[in-house]
């Protein structure tokens, strides 16, 4: 079982979210393997009809972002419990964009993963390490800092929180990290994480996946799944990872 996540970030309003929705279900139902978990991260503006177009399928839905606290004079926030009562089973916490363009720090990432735990909602924990940290050797310093500020301390149970790694040069570059190297890091990831929990954590990679290249993450004993940006935002990238994937 692989995991297979389409974050739409902010590239699809509300119609096309749905249409996408509306051909992924449809896909999904045509094909009988049942060796991949989906999972669609739309605009939270969409995320309601999304939910309704995805019941009963076996895609599951998840929000991009969310508020620390659940309710309040928060102006702009929507809490991981409004998401949870909205049908989301996952949150992507911590990514990159939010880190460096929006600012938030790993004390604020914590306080959502702690949101998410309460709420009973899955966060999928984004790491990664810019390019210069790759180039002065300063990777695993970044990865443990962010890790040990998610994890430390956690109480969780198998598969209730899920690792993102997603280098920061890969995302949206066409660079993605070889293949090799993605298998380096994880494994590395999963030893660290046995100094925080027992539980097993699935390791997702995210940064540059298409379809000519999934299968090569997918076949990694180390990658638990895939987090795809760009190319899950069009039907036809979209359908062509799956047929490689073989969902
Ligand atoms: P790209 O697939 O566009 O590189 O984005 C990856 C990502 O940020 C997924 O969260």
């Amino acid at each position: 079982m692989k995991y297979l996540f389409a974050n739409w970030k902010m590239y699809l309003g509300v119609k096309e979210s749905v249409a996408l929705a509306k051909t992924i279900v449809a896909m999904t139902r045509k094909i009988q393997k049942n060796n991949l978990r989906l999972a669609l991260f739309p605009t939270s503006l969409a995320f309601t009809d999304v939910v309704s177009v995805c019941k009963g399928s076996r895609v599951a839905v998840g929000g991009q972002n969310c508020a620390w606290t659940p309710a309040g004079a928060y102006t702009g926030a929507v809490s991981a419990q409004m998401f949870r009562d909205a049908g989301a089973a996952y949150m992507i916490v911590g990514h990159s964009e939010r880190r460096h363009i929006f600012g938030e720090r790993d004390s604020d990432v914590r306080k959502k993963i702690d949101a998410c735990l309460s709420a009973g909602i899955i966060p999928i924990i984004c790491i990664g390490e810019t390019r210069e940290e790759r180039e002065n050797g300063k990777r695993q310093y970044r990865l443990k800092k962010q890790l040990m500020s998610a994890c430390q301390g956690l109480d969780v149970k198998d598969n209730e929180i899920i690792i993102a790694y997603e280098p920061v040069w890969a995302i949206g570059t066409g660079d993605a990290c070889a293949p090799a190297d993605t298998d380096d890091v994880h494994g590395w990831i999963a030893h660290e994480l046995r100094s925080y929990t027992s539980a097993q954590v699935p390791i997702l990679y995210g940064g540059s996946v298409d379809a000519e290249n999934v299968h090569n993450y997918l076949a990694l004993g180390t990658v638990h799944g895939l987090l795809v940006g760009t190319a899950s935002t069009k039907k036809e990238s979209l359908a062509a990872i799956f047929r490689a994937a073989r969902v």
